[in-house]
C-alpha cells in the first residue's frame, strides 16, 4: 500500500479522557510527516452526513489538557446499513482521505475494517474507551483517569460509611467487563468486588460482611460492575438486606468516571497511539490497532480485536480478598 497524502481522525463510541490529546497527537504528527488531516465530526454518523474539518496545528491548541472529544462522537445505527456505509465511504472519497484513524472501543473498529474494504483506504484503530476490554493492549485511553476517579469517590464514601457505620454498594461503570471494579476494588481496600469474570455468591457475600462486623468491622465498600449476571447494584444489596438485616446505602458513579481532565498516564499513552497510528499509515500498514504491551508499540490486526476476549489478571481478584479481610 502506497504512503497516505490525507488522514481523516474520528472518535467514536464512548468518550473518554485522553481523546483530545490523541486527536492532538495525530494531527501534529501528521503534519510533521508532511501529511494533511480532517477531522470527522460525531463519528461514523458525522461521516455519512459529510460533517467533516480541515485540521491544523492550532486546531488542537489547548486540548490535551481537556476530557471529552473535540470532534464529538456518537453510536450509529445507520452506520451498520449497506446505505450508511456506502455514503461514509463516498465522503471519504470526496474530500481525498486514504487514510482514517479512528478512535473508540471495539464496535468501532469493525466499522473500520468494513469501510476500508468498501472504499479502498488504510485504516488503523487507537483504542479509546474507560473500559479497558480491549485486545492487542495493555491499557486504553481513559482507563486510567476513569480508575482514579471512581477511585476518589470510593475514598470520600468511606468517609461517610464509617462514620454511619453502613454498608455501601458502589456501582462502576466497565459495560460486560471488570476492569475498573477489579482495579478500583483492590486499590480503595474493597471488602467485596463483583465482576462478571467471577461468579457471584450471594450468601458467600453476606458471611463476608458479618464476619467483618463480628470482627469489628464497622463499614464495609463492595464494589459492583455494572455488568455483573447478579444485578446491578441496587438488586445485589436488597438480596443482602433480606439476609443479613445490615442497614446500606448504593451509590451508582456513572458518567462521572468518564469526565474530567485526562491524567498524566493518559495523556502519554494518547500521545504514542495517536503518533503511532500516523507512522503506521506512513508506513503503509493497514487494518491494524496500534496499542502498547508491556512498554512496546504493538499492531494487532483489526479482526483479532473483536474475535478475542482481553484477559484479566485473576490473581488480582484473590489478592484483594486475601487483603480486605
Ligand atoms: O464504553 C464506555 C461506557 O462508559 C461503558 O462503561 C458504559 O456501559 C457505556 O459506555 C455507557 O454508554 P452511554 O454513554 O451511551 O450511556
Amino acid at each position: 500500500m502506497s504512503k497516505v497524502r490525507r488522514i481523516g481522525v474520528l472518535t467514536s463510541g464512548g468518550d473518554a479522557p485522553g481523546m483530545n490529546a490523541c486527536i492532538r497527537a495525530i494531527v501534529r504528527a501528521a503534519i510533521y510527516h508532511g501529511i494533511k488531516v480532517v477531522g470527522i465530526v460525531r463519528g461514523y454518523a458525522g461521516l455519512i452526513k459529510g460533517e467533516i474539518v480541515e485540521m491544523d496545528v492550532n486546531s488542537v491548541s489547548n486540548v490535551i489538557q481537556r476530557g471529552g472529544t473535540i470532534l464529538k462522537t456518537a453510536r450509529s445505527e445507520e452506520f451498520k446499513t449497506k446505505e450508511g456505509l456506502a455514503k461514509a465511504a463516498e465522503n471519504l472519497s470526496k474530500w481525498d482521505v486514504d487514510g482514517l484513524v479512528t478512535i473508540g472501543g471495539d464496535g468501532t473498529y469493525r466499522g473500520a475494517s468494513e469501510l476500508s474494504e468498501k472504499w479502498g483506504g488504510a485504516v488503523v484503530g487507537v483504542p479509546g474507551t474507560i473500559d479497558n476490554d480491549i485486545y492487542g493492549t495493555d491499557f486504553t485511553i481513559g482507563y486510567d483517569t476513569a480508575t482514579n476517579i471512581a477511585l476518589d469517590a470510593v475514598d470520600r464514601i468511606r468517609d461517610t460509611a464509617a462514620s454511619h457505620e453502613r454498608i455501601f454498594f458502589i456501582e462502576v461503570m466497565g459495560r460486560e467487563s471488570g476492569f475498573i471494579a477489579l482495579d478500583v476494588g483492590l486499590a480503595g481496600g474493597a471488602e467485596v468486588i463483583i465482576i462478571p469474570e467471577q461468579p457471584t455468591d450471594i450468601d458467600n457475600m453476606c458471611q463476608i460482611l458479618l464476619e467483618g462486623r463480628a470482627r469489628g468491622k464497622v463499614s464495609s465498600i463492595v464494589i459492583v460492575a455494572e455488568g455483573d449476571e447478579a444485578g446491578g447494584a441496587y438488586d445485589i444489596a436488597e438480596k443482602v438486606k433480606e439476609r443479613t438485616k445490615l442497614e446500606y446505602r448504593v451509590t451508582i458513579l456513572g458518567h462521572i468516571q468518564r469526565g474530567g481532565s485526562p491524567t498524566v498516564r493518559d495523556r502519554i499513552l494518547a500521545s504514542k497511539l495517536g503518533a503511532a497510528s500516523v507512522e503506521a499509515l506512513q508506513n503503509g500498514i493497514s487494518n491494524v490497532m496500534v496499542g502498547e504491551m508491556r512498554g512496546k508499540i504493538e499492531f494487532t490486526p483489526l479482526e483479532a480485536i473483536w474475535t478475542n476476549k482481553k484477559k484479566m489478571d485473576i490473581s488480582l481478584y484473590k489478592l484483594a480478598e486475601i487483603l480486605s479481610i
